[in-house]
Formats: structure tokens, C-alpha cells, sequence
């Protein structure tokens, strides 16, 4: 048994991992300050695995005192670092919270795992570095060039856990850079459930088809690609999961940097066929003004992760719609849904 502590553990991405990591029989220690998510996610994360979590501490790892507590509390071997702000457009507009948040919070928790001769990190990262680049698809050696300031933030934080480790040989650290994590636990008690009007693609699609929404805008029906939308590499937020797992236990020295991504690119309007075409539901969709910042396409080589692992994603296209689509109908208004409501699989 491991004690992982999972920063941002009660987010889209954080709780499917935790269920990922209770179910392979590690101890669960969770940050969060439920900014952008709900201590529901955590109480379905149990529900999900069967187990409870070890600890749940609620606050900002940029608290020192707090941190410190946690790494006192438990006997934790490595941490995933999730605890984030994640919005483009927000971090345009906050770019100096975006940069303290993220970038402060990273060297916090560098320092107190340090401290407390915890030495095994994995680094939430993702595309969004690589920035505005015609590569297709994109390894791990294109130079990063991020435009918005939270893609540079996760930049910087590379940077950051690369020179920790290169000073301090005993602390080993990879940072996973997802494409675009979509789907939920196939249970239907977990998945997406954005504060807000969602700005990503799948969960906006999700809140059209329940009908929270009367249609979704495609931005942009005039990119080089085959329909004219933009092509992007979805990714199962189970196979995100997994990966971060079997990081956990691929840690050994150094830093090193992994794409998360199947390889396969789906336009938006693709993604909207192949949702309507799985789920027998009809999504009003209208092609309008290119949203500024998207490039047209972005697909994952996912071949070092595969070369040095062996892992690859699992689930396909299919399977990604089924399980958004599963989770919405039986949480039409997300975490905020009796949760004895949700129960059943997917059909
Ligand atoms: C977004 C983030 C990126 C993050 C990634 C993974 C932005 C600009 N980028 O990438 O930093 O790493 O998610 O979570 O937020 N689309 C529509 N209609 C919508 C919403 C989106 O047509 O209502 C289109 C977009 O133009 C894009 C595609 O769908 O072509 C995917 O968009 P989105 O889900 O926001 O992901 P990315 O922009 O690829």
C-alpha cells in the first residue's frame, strides 16, 4: 500500500484518478479548495471505488501551514499535482492570479515534499504548451511555445520540477501533457460537471443534449481540415486516469515529459456525429465565428509514452460520448443531483 497525495482531487480529472488509484489499492490523501469543484465528486470518488479516501484536507496549497499539516498527517510516497486554475480566457484576463496560483502553489508543494523527504511527483500538464504549432502529430521534442498565460504557467512549471530534480538527484518527476480528457467513469457517478458555462467542447455538447442549453455553437467551419472544424485529439478521462497510475509507478529518476493522447484526431463536427450516433440524440449545432486562440488541429504522437511504458489509451471514440452522455442523463444538473438518483450502466 502507497499513500498518494492527489492535489485537486475532487476535479474532473483529479477524482476519476483517485478512483483509478483506490481500486489498485493505494491510500488517497486529497487537496482541494472546491473553487472549481464539489466535495460531491469526492463522496461519489468513494462510492465509485468501494473505499473511502484516507483524508480529505479543504484549502490552497499555497498555505504553508496547511501543507505542512498534510505532510505531517500522513505517510505519503509521492504526490499528483493537478490543483490548478485551467481557463484560457480566464487567464488572459487574470494573468497575474494565474501565474500565482498555479506557479506559486507548485513550488510550495515542491518545497514541502522536500522537506519531507517525499520524492516522487507527477506533474499535471498538457498541450497547450506547444502553442500555435502546424505540427501534426506532435512529440514530446516540439519546442513548446505557449500563447496564454495558463499554458504558460504549466510551462513554467515544467521548468520548474526539471531544475528541482536536476538540483536534488533524489526527487524523479514526470509531467503528463493531455490533449483534450473527455468521458467519465463508466458508473455514471462521476464526470464533467464545470462551474459556469462550460468553455469546453464535450461538456458544453453534454448540457445541449439535456437540454440546458438550446445549441451548441461550432466555432469556426473554415479550418484546412476535412469539414472545415477544428481537429483535436479526445482522449477517455479513464485512460488519463490510468496513465497518471502507472506513472506512479514508472517514477525513477530524473524528469521526464509524456503526451497523454490516442493519436487519433475527430473534428468538432466528427465528435458531434459520433455522439448523436452512439446516444440516438439530436445536437442542435450552428457553425459560427472562429474562436480566437484555436488552432486547427492538435493530435497527440503518443509513441514515447508508448515506447518507454508500453501504455497506451484504451477506449475509443465510442466509449467517450457513451460515458459523458451516461453520466449527464443520471446528473442532469451535475454533483448538485441527489445522488441516490445514480446508479446503473451504461446503455
Ligand atoms: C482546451 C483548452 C486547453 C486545454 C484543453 C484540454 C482553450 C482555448 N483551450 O483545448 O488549454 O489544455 O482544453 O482540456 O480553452 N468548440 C466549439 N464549441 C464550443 C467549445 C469548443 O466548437 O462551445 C471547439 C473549439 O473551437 C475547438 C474544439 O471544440 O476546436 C475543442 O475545444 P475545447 O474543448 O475548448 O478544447 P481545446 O480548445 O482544444
Amino acid at each position: 500500500m502507497t499513500t498518494v497525495l492527489v492535489t485537486g482531487g475532487a476535479g474532473f480529472i483529479g477524482s476519476h484518478t483517485c478512483v483509478e488509484l483506490l481500486e489498485h489499492d493505494y491510500d488517497v490523501v486529497v487537496v482541494d479548495d472546491f473553487s472549481n469543484s464539489s466535495p460531491q465528486a469526492l463522496t461519489r470518488v468513494e462510492k465509485a471505488a468501494g473505499r473511502p479516501i484516507a483524508a480529505l484536507h479543504e484549502g490552497d496549497l499555497r498555505d504553508g501551514t496547511l501543507l505542512k499539516r498534510v505532510f505531517e498527517s500522513h505517510p505519503i510516497d509521492a504526490v499528483i499535482h493537478f490543483a490548478a486554475k485551467k481557463a484560457v480566457g480566464e487567464s488572459v484576463a487574470l494573468p497575474l492570479e494565474y501565474y500565482d496560483i498555479n506557479v506559486s502553489a507548485t513550488t510550495s508543494l515542491l518545497r514541502t515534499m522536500l522537506a519531507h523527504d517525499v520524492h516522487r511527483l507527477v506533474f499535471s500538464s498538457s498541450c497547450s504548451i506547444y502553442g500555435q504549432t502546424e505540427t501534426v502529430p506532435l512529440d514530446e521534442t516540439e519546442p513548446p511555445s505557449p500563447t496564454n498565460p495558463y499554458a504558460r504557467s504549466k510551462w513554467f512549471c515544467e521548468n520548474i520540477i526539471a531544475d528541482a530534480c536536476l538540483r536534488y538527484p533524489e526527487l524523479t518527476a514526470v509531467a503528463l501533457r493531455y490533449f483534450n480528457p473527455v468521458g467519465a467513469h463508466a458508473s455514471g457517478l462521476l464526470g464533467e460537471d464545470p462551474r459556469g458555462v462550460p468553455n469546453n467542447v464535450m461538456p458544453y455538447m453534454m448540457q445541449v443534449a439535456i437540454g440546458r442549453r438550446p445549441e451548441l455553437q461550432v466555432f469556426g467551419g473554415d479550418y484546412p481540415t476535412e469539414d472545415g472544424t477544428c481537429v483535436r485529439d479526445y482522449i477517455h478521462v479513464m485512460d488519463v486516469a490510468d496513465g497518471h497510475r502507472v506513472a506512479l509507478g514508472r517514477l525513477s529518476s530524473g524528469f521526464d515529459v509524456f503526451n497523454l493522447g490516442t493519436g487519433i484526431g475527430t473534428s468538432v463536427l466528427g465528435l458531434v456525429g459520433a455522439f448523436e450516433e452512439a446516444c440516438d440524440v439530436t445536437i442542435p449545432a450552428r457553425v459560427v465565428e472562429r474562436r480566437a486562440g484555436d488552432v486547427p488541429k492538435l493530435i497527440a504522437d503518443p509513441g514515447k509514452v508508448a515506447g518507454a511504458w508500453g501504455w497506451r489509451a484504451g477506449h475509443d471514440l465510442h466509449a467517450m460520448v457513451r460515458d459523458a452522455w451516461h453520466f449527464q442523463r443520471l446528473n442532469p444538473d451535475g454533483y448538485e443531483t441527489e445522488l441516490s438518483l445514480t446508479s446503473g450502466s451504461p446503455s
